[in-house]
Formats: structure tokens, sequence, C-alpha cells
């Protein structure tokens, strides 16, 4: 049996920043966060114990999701601050709909972008891309689409 993830317990106390319209959101999160199944995609010899500390998502909808679909997935993520969530890239495309915190955003071909609250930001099938966390815990929403919508990313980091 996996270990528990440590989001799952401790963020009903993290200090999330939303707006006016992600805050609801974030309210049920943090009531919910116990009950939710949280998982990680990678290991420790991938990204660090510190990573794996203040990193975690729910898969709302997918292949493995509280709701089956073979169509999206979608899930809520939530990095701790001073994170590097190093270069990586899936077959997927991607959203992510920022809802608390803010994260620097760096894809290849893109504009490097600093997501806050109700900012949104889009990755191409296969173009490479990593976000860092600053000061905050970043919170956010995310749907993956098109071909490998039910893959995994592949870390990078090597190639940077
Ligand atoms: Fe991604």
């Amino acid at each position: 049996m996996p270990e528990p993830c440590p989001v799952a317990a401790t963020l009903g106390v993290r200090s999330l920043r939303g707006t006016r319209a992600t805050s609801p959101i974030i309210k049920a999160l943090r009531a919910a966060a116990p009950h939710l199944y949280w998982k990680q995609t990678y290991t420790e010899d991938e990204v660090g114990r510190d990573f794996l500390d203040e990193y975690g998502y729910v898969e709302l909808f997918g292949p493995g999701g509280h709701y089956a679909s073979n169509k999206l997935r979608g899930y809520i993520g939530f990095w701790g601050p001073g994170l590097t969530y190093d270069r990586h890239d899936h077959e997927s495309e991607e959203r992510y709909f920022t809802l608390a915190g803010n994260a620097v955003f760096c894809a290849k071909g893109s504009p490097n972008l600093m997501l806050h609250p109700g900012q949104a930001r889009s990755h191409a099938s296969h173009q490479p891309h990593l976000m860092v966390t600053l000061d905050q815990p970043f919170l956010a929403y995310a749907v993956w689409r098109g071909a490998g919508f039910d893959g995994l990313p592949r870390m990078m980091a090597s190639q940077a």
C-alpha cells in the first residue's frame, strides 16, 4: 500500500491565497482534502524527498479518477512554496487554471509567465515545460486532453 500523500492531511491548514472567484473552490477543497484520493506521479529518485513532501494531486475524472472517463483527465494539483517542478513533457495537451498562489511557468517556445489565481496556461503535446513556486503554495485545476491523456509525464531534467 502506498504511503499516504502528505498533502491530504495538510491542505486544510495551508495558507492558500485565491480570489473572490476561486476562494469558494479552495474552501471546498480544504474540507474535502482528507477524503480525496491523493496521488504522486513521481518517485523520490526522480524529484527528491522535499518535493514529494510538498506535492500531490487528485484525479477528479479520468482513467483512475473519482469519476471514470476515457476521454479526458482533470485533476487538482498542489505544490508547496520553493519547489521546482523540473522540465518534463507528455503527449497529452494540458491546461492549468490557477486556484491559489502563484508559480512561474517556463515552456519551450513560449514566454515565461507567472500565473496568479484566475489565470491559465496551456502546453501543447510534447512541449517541454517546467514550473517554479516561490513564496506561496500553488493550487491549480488542470485538464489533459487528446492523445496520451491517459499517460504520464516524463521528466527531462538531464536534457535541459
Ligand atoms: Fe505538464
